[in-house]
């Protein structure tokens, strides 16, 4: 609940802050005032035949009237509303996800059960969490390292699948700042449902300063306690599958934790990042997520709250 809490209202593709979500909406109204207008009209002459009665005692068999009236309404009518609706919806897809010139890459891979999050040839790794400029168009490679995920955040475009061997391309544009959830719409396992992540988009300067700022972000100790977390975390379990720029953890079974001090929420949106959360994930983490990879600490109480200190340091 803590999750909802924390970004208001649950997301709605009806409230659409992204290129490709507001061409979404569009069809969706389209299409829903056809179905009330039709609605309203079957539904008002079936109201007003049943009020007003015959009129006049049937002649023999139908009339020409009837004939025509079965025939437009029946047949031409309703055919002439699917034919407007397929055109609606081939158009509106053959629009979306258009190459457009000055993207910016982004390339995002499915694990079980998390979102790797890179920027091609800016040396910066993340996870679950996509910074992104407003304005700028962006194109997400989608990728998996297992199964098949599907990337969703509802107020910004449609669902697009991650699938093991193949490259899928996102393209939109984000059209106003703001921070929107975004979910794994694909069944993927025991921890499916607690795959979320989260886009927060920014002006273009300060998305500036925060790639630069990711791209040199300090990993030295900032006090005795955090030191001596940088040593368990290195020379305990945690590195194998870990990576902390700039130390000898290099590991790639689990997020990149580079500026995890620095993410809103910790085990793909699950806790919020604070020390306790930290702790419990760290002693035991199938508390929080029954499924997940991640073994429980095998060390001991004053290491983990060293290593923590440490974590919160990394930003
Ligand atoms: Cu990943 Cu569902």
């Amino acid at each position: 609940m803590d999750r909802l809490r924390l970004l208001g209202d649950s997301p709605s593709p009806l409230h659409p802050a992204g290129s490709e979500a507001h061409q979404l909406a569009n069809v969706w109204w389209i299409m829903f005032g056809i179905a009330v207008a039709v609605y309203l009209v079957v539904g008002g002459l079936i109201v007003i035949s049943s009020v007003r009665g015959r009129r006049r005692e049937p002649i023999e068999g139908p009339s020409r009237h009837d004939d025509y009236f079965i025939w437009i309404g029946g047949l031409l009518v309703p055919a002439l509303i699917l034919i407007f609706v397929a055109f609606l919806t081939v158009h509106t897809g053959a629009a979306l996800r258009a190459p457009s010139k000055n993207a910016l890459a982004v390339r995002v891979v499915g694990h079980e059960w998390w979102w790797e999050v890179e920027y091609p040839g800016r040396n910066v790794v993340t996870a679950n969490e996509l910074h992104v400029p407003v304005g700028q168009p962006l194109e997400i490679t989608l990728d998996s390292a297992d199964v098949v995920h599907s990337f969703w955040v509802p107020e910004l475009a449609g669902k697009e699948d991650l699938i093991p061997g193949q490259h899928n391309v996102l393209r939109f544009t984000v059209r106003r700042a703001g921070v929107f959830r975004g979910v794994c719409a694909e069944f993927c396992g025991l921890e499916h449902a607690k795959m979320g992540f989260r886009v927060i988009a920014v002006s273009p300067g300060d998305f500036a300063i925060w790639l630069a700022h990711e791209q040199h972000v300090t990993t030295v100790p900032d006090s005795e306690l955090a030191a001596r977390g940088e040593l368990a975390f290195t020379s305990n379990d945690c590195a194998g599958c870990h990576t902390v720029r700039g130390t000898t953890a290099d590991g790639s079974l689990g997020p990149d934790l580079t500026d995890v001090g620095s993410r809103a929420r910790i085990g793909a949106e699950s806790l919020d990042n604070t020390a306790s959360n930290l702790r419990r994930w760290i002693e035991n983490p199938g508390d929080v997520k029954s499924g997940v990879k991640m073994p429980p600490a095998t060390i001991s109480s004053d290491d983990v709250r060293a290593i923590v200190a440490y974590l919160q340091g990394l930003k």
